[in-house]
This record gives C-alpha cells, structure tokens and sequence, in this order.
C-alpha cells in the first residue's frame, strides 16, 4: 500500500471543480481517448466519461484498481482499467493524459511524454507544472497546467483562466 507513495504518489482524489476545469483546459471531445494516469478511485474516468470520451485508466495500487474498475463498468467497452505501473506502458494513442502525481513522477514522465505523445495531445496536470515546459493554458487558482505537444516549446500563447 505504501508503493504508489514511491513511484509516483499517494492517493488524494481531485476535487469536482478541479476536474471540472481539467477537463474545459484539456478541450476534450466525444470519441477522443483520455488517459489518467494513476487513476485512483476512478472519478476522473467517469468524469471524461460522461463527457463522452474513451478512457484508459492505470493504477498501481490494487485496492484502487478494483474500485476504479467497479465504477467504470457500466460503460463497457469505452472504458479500460489497467492495474499496473504508468512507467512501464506505451501511451500512444492518446488524445489527453491526465494526472494528480507527485512533483518527481511529473519530472520523470516529461521525456516519456514528450517520445510517445503526438502533436496536438493534450497534457493535463493537477497541481505539478512539468519543467522545462511551457503551459498553453492555465487555471491560476486551481494550479490546472495544460501543455500542447508540438507547441509547448512556443515562447508565446498563454492564456489565463
Ligand atoms: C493523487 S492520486 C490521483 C487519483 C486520480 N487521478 C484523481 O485525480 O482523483 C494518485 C494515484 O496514482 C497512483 N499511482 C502512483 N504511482 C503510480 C504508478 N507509477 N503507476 C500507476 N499508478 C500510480 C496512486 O496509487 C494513486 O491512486
């Protein structure tokens, strides 16, 4: 239980708010494919859900894993849970990825991010900025970072919230 605190951070679920605005930043679209990576109890799943979205969630945790699977159900095949560790799959594919980690998994998934991902995929971070990297959108007082690969290299194009 003590693990995911070593390789990438414990749980603590997003707020609805907070999610509210992940998901407006991250401009997510019916049929477009959302990763949360250390997906916990699964809320942010069925949040993108419900908005339409196929989702692939991962969790380490075994506990969390169950639950998350457990809420995803209803929504058969749109939703995928696996129990595992986000370092070790391929991302590719994904419209947006999400996470709520703690500050070194967000420095130890940029380099991953950035060979898997492809232009135009969204980044979604809850609270870590990733370095070296230039946010497209923010949400100041929620600390919402949305990165754009191909364009967050851009010196310019913030937009606040
Ligand atoms: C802060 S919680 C966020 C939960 C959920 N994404 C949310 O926003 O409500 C972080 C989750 O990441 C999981 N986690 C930590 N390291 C992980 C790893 N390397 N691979 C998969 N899951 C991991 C933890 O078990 C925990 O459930």
């Amino acid at each position: 239980m003590l693990l995911p605190a070593f390789v990438g951070g414990a749980w603590s679920p997003t707020k609805a708010a907070v999610m509210h605005s992940m998901l407006e930043l991250a401009r997510l679209q019916p049929g477009e494919t959302l990763w949360d990576l250390g997906a916990g109890d699964g809320r942010f799943l069925v949040a993108a859900l419900e908005r339409g979205a196929k989702v692939v969630g991962v969790e380490i945790d075994p506990i969390r894993w169950f639950i998350c699977r457990l809420r995803c159900r209803r929504f058969k095949d749109r939703a995928q849970v696996i129990r595992g560790n986000m370092f070790h799959l391929s991302l590719e594919g994904a419209d947006v990825v999400t996470f709520y980690l703690s500050q070194a998994a967000a420095d130890r998934l940029r380099d991953k991010l950035e060979r898997e991902l492809k232009d135009g995929a969204r980044v979604v971070s809850n609270r870590r900025p990733i370095p070296g990297w230039r946010p497209s959108r923010i949400d100041a007082k929620n600390q919402v970072y949305v990165y754009v690969i191909g364009e967050h290299h851009l010196e310019e194009g913030l937009e606040g919230v």
